[in-house]
């Protein structure tokens, strides 16, 4: 006979809503659109004139030597603290150190960097995250505001309290330096962690100038801030490696020296974003040489306990473009033909708007670098952007300038003539 079990109230009831992640929430409504002319500006993923995903040059030639060669190893398993030969020529290209030969200044150095391979960038922040959550225990995590929406995400997973910082003067649509320090030096206290975008902010494309960084510096040395840099565009900002990865550079040579951590992703300036390379740097300040073999020992156990270890195929193709010097020109040459392409469409995008004679000012497209734009577009224009020209954008009205195309910008541009004169 069958008895009937009364039924059991599900465990999940209360769970609470989760956020959905807007950007990948618009690629999909973007994707779903049968509309001809439909632009998406959402996602930041490099893209050609034509509109289609770009594998680099550089890139493809080390999947055709890694397809010859055949080897019966390539689906082994990483070590948990990632490929060492990758791990060790991203630190080297993050800090300025020669990929070729070492000086005995470099080698000193780089015995202050604890290093392990990440999930790429958004994996590093949060190993970063983690480990500091663990160990530094920072009673608040500063956050430019706006920030990249993960960023919160992250840091509200591991308990932290987040705290924000002028970033954006709507009205010069320049970086709030004075705003920004003003609350920093007021409200920070010692031991919080500070989050910086190390070039190409995301997502305002609006960074600090170089006098304006030593501030920083001199404020996070000063006031004891823990310095927690994210580089997820280097060399794909200014199209220079050197230019991109100043700051971090300059935080970690000041004397005295500082403690600081690099979230370092391959995800852009590689074009490998489901690859999902990239690296994690703890810097000590050098005190106690032993500290860095420990710090990385404490990296692989949480490694160990949440994902084992990184993938390998990016990592591989990173390592070896990184280790011979022909294919590393070709990589400097991919990222000057990726950061010219943005720049031209900041300026097609622009011109065309002046040509309109649209009503605001819009120098800030061309101001801005990077990746992304940050419009200035009110939530009313960038919905009817959306529901009348099929023109996908952030709700902050970012825009990523590698969805503009030499056959759409004319297009974007009237549209945003046409939401701007209305008012809306
Ligand atoms: C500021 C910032 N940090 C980190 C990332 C990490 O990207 P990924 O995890 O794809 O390397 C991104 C990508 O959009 C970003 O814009």
């Amino acid at each position: 006979m069958l008895i009937e079990k009364p039924a059991q109230g599900s465990s999940f009831a209360n769970l609470p809503d989760a956020a959905v992640d807007e950007i990948f929430a618009l690629n999909h409504a973007y994707i779903a659109d049968a509309h001809p002319k439909k632009v998406n500006l959402g996602i930041g993923v490099y893209r050609t004139a034509e509109g289609k995903p770009w594998p680099l040059s550089s890139v493809q030639k080390i999947e055709e030597q890694l397809s010859r060669e055949n080897d019966a190893a390539r689906h082994e398993y990483l070590p948990i603290e990632g490929d060492t030969v990758f791990t060790k020529a991203a630190r080297d290209l993050m800090f300025g150190f020669s990929l070729d030969a070492e000086t005995p200044a470099e080698k000193a150095a780089k015995q202050r960097i604890a290093s392990v391979q990440t999930v790429a960038g958004t994996g590093a922040n949060h190993i970063g995250a983690a480990f500091l959550a663990h160990h530094y225990k920072p009673k608040h995590v500063w956050v430019s505001t706006p920030t990249w929406a993960n960023h919160h995400t992250i840091w509200d997973l591991q308990g932290i309290e987040r705290k924000g910082y002028p970033y954006f003067n709507a009205e010069t649509c320049a970086f709030d330096f004075e705003n920004a320090i003003a609350t920093l030096e007021a409200e920070a206290e010692e031991g919080d962690v500070i989050l910086l975008h190390a070039c190409a902010h995301n997502p305002t494309g609006v960074d600090p100038t170089k006098e304006q960084w030593k501030a920083i510096a001199e404020l996070c040395q000063r006031k004891h801030i823990f310095p927690f840099f994210d580089s997820a565009y280097q060399g794909f900002a200014s199209g220079s490696l050197e230019e991109d990865a100043w700051a971090v550079q300059y935080f970690f040579n000041m004397e005295p020296r500082m403690e600081m951590c690099v979230a370092q992703s391959f995800s852009k300036n590689f074009g490998l974003y489901g690859h999902r390379t990239g690296a994690f740097h703890l810097i000590t300040n050098g005190s106690n040489p032993a500290e860095v073999g420990l710090i990385e020992k404490n990296l692989c156990h949480i490694i160990r306990g949440e994902y084992s270890m990184g993938p390998k195929f990016g990592s591989t193709i990173v390592k070896r473009v990184l280790a011979d010097p022909t294919l590393r020109a070709q990589w400097h040459d991919d990222l000057a033909v990726m950061s010219s392409r943005l720049i031209q469409m900041r300026q097609a995008l622009y011109q065309e708007l002046l040509r309109l004679k649209t009503p605001g000012t819009w120098e800030h497209i061309v101001n801005q670098i990077g990746m992304f734009s940050y419009t200035g577009l009110t939530p009313g224009q960038i919905l009817a952007m959306k529901e009348e020209f099929h023109i996908y954008l952030l709700k902050s009205g970012r825009i990523s300038i590698s969805g503009l195309s030499p056959t759409n910008f004319a297009y974007v541009a009237q549209s945003i003539d046409n939401v701007v004169r209305r008012g809306l």
